[in-house]
């Protein structure tokens, strides 16, 4: 038996970083998906390939041997999964062997939810495959679980989008309220080719937050109220304020030291092509930007994003998080 399962990515349009200290967020699962193959071995073994990282390796009897590709780069990628199908098997009792295949179209390490959205469809095949229910919940907690391997101390929005979808306001404390009323959000998103692990950007403002709490602690409750304000217009559809939101964010994030050269070069790009607001989305310090634009300016900041080094494309919001595809 074989079972396809698919989780979308996600970007945050307020408070990353800042949502880690319990402040609120609002992030939103895009048309962009991880896809995991899930199938029975004869054997005990996990093994998982994965077609985006052109490696595969297994784990039997605590071991992990790598038969393709380059083991360091894979095994912290891999390790999440064999986390989450652990948990899975032992609901199920017996230790059986599975075989994986990754094939995902979100780019990886790049602050979109690439390693939430992978574990979230893994676990859910899995589950299919062993015939084990895993409701939402179940199946938002193992991520969480395996998110932790990948940096330490998630808020968990990246496993809430994965596995929930939609357009989710956060918070640490309170969980997540879906924001139904979030009607199309026009967005480009650049990546900047730059990887870079999410676990060394939170640790950067953690140290900060830390050495100057004082000067910290009024720039959070200022991104919480940017949330609180954004809430508002969401509701009068206003993109105007939208967009002036996201740049006031920007700079909370930038004066903080989790933005970069490489993001600071294609915001400001977006914003001479007539976005209406610009800022990093996840942990910064590479990886992916979002611009907010008309519909009508969408195309001229797509090409704009892409002639100053970025890699860009149109991101739609969809409703679907973690689905079955095919048994
Ligand atoms: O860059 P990503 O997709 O790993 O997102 C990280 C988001 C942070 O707020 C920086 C961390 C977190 O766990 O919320």
């Amino acid at each position: 038996m074989e079972v396809v399962a698919s989780a979308p990515a996600k970007v945050i349009l307020f408070g990353e970083h800042f949502v880690v200290y319990g402040t609120p967020a609002i992030a939103l699962a895009i048309d962009k998906r991880a896809y995991v193959r899930a199938e029975n071995r004869s054997d005990q073994r996990l093994y998982i390939r994965s077609l985006n990282l052109h490696s595969a390796a297994y784990f039997e009897d605590g071991t992990f041997k790598i038969e393709k590709g380059d083991a360091k780069e894979a095994r912290p990628k891999f390790e999440p999964i064999k986390l989450a199908v652990e948990k899975i098997l032992k609901k199920h009792g017996d230790n059986v062997g599975v075989n994986i295949e990754i094939d995902s179209s979100i780019p990886i390490g790049a602050g979109l939810g690439s390693s939430a959205a992978v574990i979230a469809a893994a676990a859910a095949a899995v589950g299919e495959l062993l015939n084990i229910k895993l409701t939402k919940e179940n199946l938002f907690h193992i991520t969480c679980e395996g998110e932790k391997v990948v940096h330490g101390t998630p808020s968990g929005i990246d496993s809430a989008i994965s596995v929930f979808g939609g357009t989710l306001l956060f918070r640490t404390d309170k969980g997540f309220n879906p924001l139904d009323y979030v009607m199309n959000i026009p967005i480009v998103v650049g990546d900047t080719g730059v990887e870079r692990p999410t676990r060394v950007q939170v640790e950067k403002m953690r140290e900060i937050r830390e050495k100057y709490p004082k000067v910290v602690e009024p720039i959070m409750l200022a991104a919480g109220e940017i949330v609180v304000t954004a809430i508002e217009a969401f509701k009068k559809n206003d993109l105007n304020t939208l967009g002036r939101l996201m740049n006031i964010n920007q700079g909370l994030l930038a004066g903080l030291g989790v933005s970069d050269e490489s993001l600071e070069r294609l915001i400001n790009a977006a914003r001479k092509a007539g976005a209406l607001g610009a800022k990093l989305t996840g942990a910064g310090g590479g990886g992916c930007m979002i611009a907010l634009a008309r519909n009508e300016d969408l195309e001229h900041v797509l090409k704009a994003i892409h002639r100053a080094g970025g890699k860009s494309f149109v991101a739609r919001n969809v409703t679907e998080g973690v689905k079955i595809e095919s048994t």
